[in-house]
């Protein structure tokens, strides 16, 4: 097979774009091997060409001028990884219209502006690849898209952010949320503002693209809701190791009757189900759909080498397929509509203070009756002049429980606190009757 060189482009030269540069000259050879393609880093954008870097790049490669890579024809595809929704989306976008294949790491870029991205890439006829935007060396996308294409896939659950992850396992440690975070920070697994991370930002934009491919219909990432780690205490995460379980910040997206529900928050794991195991920074996605059942892909989430590996693959299948129209497509083919939020259905954690006193069982679980809302299992604790009562539920609609709850806090044998956390427990093959 003869070589043919292939000049490629990167748009940022950072913690992601120099270990890209680095893997595709410490792999050319097996590239090479595997593809008839030797892909040579001909320009990289930079803000300051004069930095110091940690991987060098050869005199002449380094820019500040995006157009030296816009007008250069000889450039088969573009890894954008520069970060920041702009420039790197109008950059995108001009590359994509001047028939340019781009392959990204951008989550956000993707979750909010994958319509625009995708029609542009569609009247250019390249291919926009984004494999490393969701859980940097997990190939779900490419499972998703190509192992994939005649799964009907109903749901996905993920652990998809690192940061909240490893903050949650330092918690069960025994470190308070302060703590557990100072610590995240600094092993520089956490950034110094945080916000995107611990408010679910992070795992909300990964959830819209996984949802958005996995169904087949666009997410916007105002359509998914989102609740951060923030409000975990230490109490929550003690309450679920005493029900055998694990509190995690879980991705879910889920098709019910043909429409879709998409959020992030956190939720009680049974030690049981595989996600329950995923410790650490690591991520793990499960899928679940009619012909595999289920599927768990599990891995490292974030770093510089582990996202270059999934950018350094997008562009190895870019250069491998241009001209034979795979993958071109936007995933997006059908329009579902939004699953109204109170018809999601799932078992849930309840957490009740009530008075301590003879009855009072009788009436919450009068109320929980009353509201459709069945227990399968209760653990009473005594409290300071009161009792906690931390009740999970069978599968129900989170409009029942709901509503249970707010019956249950205008009793008067009620203490204050009444809140739910949706739980994470059998496998979906067990769900589904098949195992
Ligand atoms: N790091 C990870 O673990 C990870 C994991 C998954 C996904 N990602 C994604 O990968 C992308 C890159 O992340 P990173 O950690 O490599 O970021 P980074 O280290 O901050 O690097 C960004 C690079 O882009 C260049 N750049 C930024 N704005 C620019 C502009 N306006 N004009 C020209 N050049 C510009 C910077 O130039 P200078 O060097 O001159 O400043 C730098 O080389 C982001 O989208 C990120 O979300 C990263």
């Amino acid at each position: 097979m003869s070589s043919v060189d292939v000049p490629v482009a990167l748009l940022g030269y950072g913690t992601v774009g120099a270990a890209v540069h680095r893997l595709l000259e410490e792999s050319a050879d097996e590239i090479e091997r595997s593809t008839g393609h030797r892909l040579r880093v001909a320009r990289a954008l930079v803000r300051d060409t004069a930095k110091e870097r940690g991987f060098a790049a050869a005199a002449g490669v380094l820019t500040a001028d995006f157009a030296t890579i816009r007008d250069d024809p000889s450039i088969a595809v573009v890894a954008e990884v520069m970060g920041d929704v702009e420039p790197a989306g109008a950059y995108v976008l001009e590359l994509l219209r001047a028939g340019r294949p781009v392959v990204t790491a951008n989550k956000q870029l993707v979750a909010r502006h994958g319509a625009e991205l995708f029609e542009a890439a569609a009247a250019g006829g390249v291919q926009l690849r984004f494999e490393a935007s969701v859980c940097a060396a997990i190939p779900v996308i490419k499972v998703l898209r190509e192992s994939l294409v005649v799964t009907n896939v109903h749901r996905v659950l993920g652990i998809v952010n690192g940061t909240t992850n490893f903050i949650l396992s330092e918690m069960e440690a025994g470190r308070s949320y302060a703590e557990a975070l100072a610590e995240a920070q600094r092993l520089g697994y956490a950034e110094g503002d945080p916000t995107d991370d611990v408010e679910g930002i992070d795992a909300a934009a990964k959830m819209a693209i996984l949802a958005t491919v996995a169904f087949g219909s666009r997410v916007p990432l105002e359509a998914v809701s989102v609740e951060g780690i923030r409000g975990v205490t230490s109490d929550l995460v003690a309450a679920a190791r005493a029900l055998d379980m694990r509190v995690k910040l879980i991705g879910r997206a889920t098709l019910v009757d043909q429409r879709v529900d998409v959020r992030v928050g956190p939720a009680f794991v049974d030690q049981r189900h595989p996600l329950a195991a995923v410790d650490g920074a690591f991520n793990a996605v499960m899928l679940q759909g009619d012909a595999i059942r289920e599927i768990t892909l599990e891995g490292p989430g974030a770093g510089g080498i582990e996202t270059a590996s999934a950018v350094v693959a997008d562009m190895v299948a870019v250069v491998g397929t241009i001209g034979t129209g795979f993958l071109q497509s936007d995933p997006v083919w059908r329009t579902l509509e939004p699953l109204p939020a109170g018809e999601l259905p799932s078992p849930y954690y309840l957490r009740l203070q009530v008075e301590d006193r003879a009855g009072v069982l009788a009436r919450i679980a009068h109320e929980l009756a009353a509201a459709g809302v069945s227990v399968a299992r209760l653990v009473q604790q005594p409290g300071d002049g009161h009792a906690v009562l931390h009740v999970v539920t069978h599968e129900t609609p989170a409009g029942q429980v709901a509503a249970a709850l707010d019956a249950i806090r205008g009793l008067p044998e009620s203490r204050g606190e009444a809140s739910a956390l949706p739980v994470v427990s059998d496998r979906g093959v067990e769900e589904l009757g098949w195992a």
